[in-house]
């Protein structure tokens, strides 16, 4: 649970307000004269079912807990955040003090630069380096990587030196103790030394096109110091920035094409993403030949609907893939309504991607599929098969179905991801199956996928942290996250959220996330600690594939949504309210009322206290205005 709605659900609101406002109770709700403003007749309500209060008269303002305390000290979301998550005994997440985030842009920094001088080394006509580097050139051109691919994923050479790359940085500033800290040189007795020495360099970046890491590729000729069994691939070793299980290599060129096709393909190696992308297919990334882990899935998942696992044959049934494949369905689970056979309908965890998995050809992997076939490729991945069906056939390969002991383990196996199959029919079909290879009746099988398994509960290797908390759900707005989910997720909308008012989201986060996005903050660095964890929650919210135009258009009936929502709210809140005052009869409200319908403006002196009569027409004016709005939405674009 994130600090926010851990603090809210300690926090009641009738209790923080009472200790500043004298509450009285009406109906479910409860008044107040308003702290905020001078008024006689209390406008300031308090609806402790929604956690929110409201001002009815000269605020016309409310919001929740953190919006009260805001208001009243007059202090900033995450000053009210801390205060009251003080109050509430809620730690919060250490602050990443700005020396941190100093920190950490200065390794992409030392990376940037370590990356431009690799590429340079493998360009370059002369220099010291000239010579060996044409073992490199000769290597490119042997496995055909395009020119273009060589300036797009930035591949470079590292020279055959023990210090090249730690003396270059050192002229521009950077010292050898960066250069280890960033995973590049390593400190030896007589000071440090080149990591990388004669091999192929492939910038690793993250998914906003940092560069977090290397890996170097074994060249033929012998590298310094390297012996005789040099592994293939060096990487950067693990640093502040570098984690090879949060990224996905060529993310960051892959994300527009994945959200385009809504399907994301996951190859091996850094060879095989760039033929991919040379011929056109730019939907692929590389799990860079480990299993995948849930931060590379959860990043996925910000983009794709469907995932391809494309993998070698020899890894196609390897334990790695089906590490992989509960990486998925584990981070994939969604509680979805589905009813059963009487139509009774039951919340059921369903899987909410479609996992597809690719085995390539016997002693072939995708680099060399896609060159040598370019044009069959979207064929091939189209036959992937739906990860049930692989895992059936790992399954079969990988037990001795003689054994029941071993059948037992299959049903195992298998069981969890049937039970996720939300699709009645599918089910059914892969039970039937199940039932045939285990050789135990359905009824039977049933039964064990009636416990309600998580796939994760079965892979004790995976840490017990790492399952999915539940989100609270008592004060989240849906249509407000739906819509900063929107924003953020296809920041093209900038502009056109350029004339949103951050008011219309009640729920302090979100209001405050609006503010920081809006003024600039695109990513959770920028945001801060207290926002970072809503902000990637919001980024994992799956939504549909939009165009420019279809998401400007879910925008707008989004914001129209929650204004609605908003009006309807407001008016039950203020429902009874304006029943006292009909019941006084209100000459005074007839009066507006009929001004109203007329168009005549009164001769009001705004005083900072509106009479019910002034509400009541307010309330009518905003009404009309909605309906105004609505009917403009949709209202043929001809007749406007
Ligand atoms: N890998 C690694 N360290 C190794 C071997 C592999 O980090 N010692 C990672 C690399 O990201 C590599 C991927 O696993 O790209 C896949 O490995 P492999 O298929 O062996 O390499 P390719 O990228 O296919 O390279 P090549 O085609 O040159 O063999
Ligand atoms: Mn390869």
């Amino acid at each position: 649970m994130s600090t926010v709605d851990d603090v809210k659900q300690r926090i009641d609101i009738v209790d923080l307000i009472s200790q500043h406002v004298t509450l009285k109770r009406a109906g479910r709700n409860y008044v107040a004269v308003c702290p905020f403003h001078a008024e006689k007749t209390p406008s300031f309500h308090v609806d402790p079912a929604r956690q929110s209060w409201h001002c009815f008269g000269a605020c016309s303002t409310g919001g929740d807990i953190f919006a009260f305390i805001m208001k009243k000290d007059g202090i900033e979301f995450r000053d009210a955040l801390h205060l009251l998550a003080e109050q509430a005994g809620v730690a919060l997440e250490t602050r990443r003090d700005t020396q941190e985030d100093a920190r950490r842009a200065r390794l992409f920094e030392i990376n940037e630069a370590a990356a431009a001088y690799f590429h340079a080394m493998l360009l370059a006509d002369d220099g010291p380096y000239v010579a060996k580097a044409q073992a490199a050139r000769d290597y490119v051109s042997e496995r055909h990587l395009a020119t273009s691919s060589i300036e797009k994923f930035h591949i470079g050479y590292a020279p055959n030196t023990w210090d090249a790359l730690t003396s270059h940085l050192e002229g521009r500033g950077i010292t050898a103790a960066e250069a280890v800290a960033a995973g590049l040189a390593v400190e030896g007795d007589r000071g440090a030394y080149d990591r990388f020495r004669h091999r192929l360099m492939f910038p690793i970046r993250d998914d906003r096109g940092r560069v977090a890491g290397f890996g170097g590729r074994v060249l033929p000729g012998e590298a310094l110091g390297s012996g005789e069994n040099q592994p293939k691939y060096v990487n950067t070793s693990q640093s502040v920035i570098f984690d090879k299980g949060a990224i996905l290599y060529a993310l960051d060129l892959a994300k527009d094409a994945i959200r385009a096709e809504g399907k994301a393909v996951i190859v091996e190696g850094y060879m095989d993403v760039i033929a991919a992308h040379e011929h056109g297919y730019s939907n692929v990334v590389a799990s860079m030949g480990t299993a995948l882990t849930e931060r590379q899935v959860t990043l996925l998942k910000r983009h794709a609907t469907t995932i391809v696992l494309a993998l070698d044959a020899d890894n196609a049934g390897s334990e790695a893939t089906i590490r992989s494949a509960y990486e998925i369905v584990n981070n994939s689970l969604r509680r979805r309504p589905v009813p059963n056979a009487r139509g009774i309908v039951r919340q059921v965890d369903t899987i909410d991607v479609d996992l597809r998995v690719l085995s390539m050809p016997e002693g072939r992997d995708p680099d060399d599929v896609v060159r040598s076939q370019p044009d069959a490729w979207p064929q091939i991945v189209d036959q992937a098969k739906p990860v049930l069906d692989h895992l059936f056939d790992v399954a079969a390969a990988r037990h001795d179905l003689t054994d029941p002991r071993q059948r037992s383990v299959a049903v195992a196996e298998l069981s969890p991801f049937i039970a996720l199959t939300a699709d009645r029919v599918l089910q059914s079909h892969y039970l039937q199956r199940l039932s045939r290879m285990a050789k135990v009746d359905e009824a039977t099988l049933r039964l064990e996928l009636r416990q309600p398994v998580r796939a994760r509960q079965l892979q004790d290797e995976v840490p017990e942290d790492l399952r999915r908390e539940q989100p609270a759900t008592r004060q989240h707005d849906p249509r407000e996250e739906f819509c900063l989910a929107l924003l953020l997720q296809y920041p093209d909308l900038r502009a056109e959220a350029g004339g949103l008012d951050s008011g219309i989201f009640s729920q302090s986060e979100n209001r405050a996330l609006f503010e920081s996005w809006i003024g600039g903050a695109d990513d959770g660095e920028s945001l801060g600690p207290d926002l970072r964890p809503h902000y990637e929650h919001l980024l994992t919210v799956q939504l549909p594939a939009y165009d420019d135009t279809t998401a400007v258009r879910a925008l707008r009936a989004t914001v129209f949504g929650i204004e609605q929502h908003r009006m309807r709210e407001a008016k039950r809140t203020r429902a009874s309210a304006l029943l006292d005052v009909a019941a006084q009869g209100s000459a005074a409200i007839a009066e507006r009322a009929r001004a109203a319908i007329d168009g005549r403006v009164l001769d009001v002196t705004e005083d900072d206290e509106p009479d019910p009569a002034t509400v009541f027409v307010n309330d009518m004016e905003a009404g009309l205005e909605l309906h105004k709005r609505e009917l403009d939405q949709h209202r043929p674009r001809t007749a406007r």
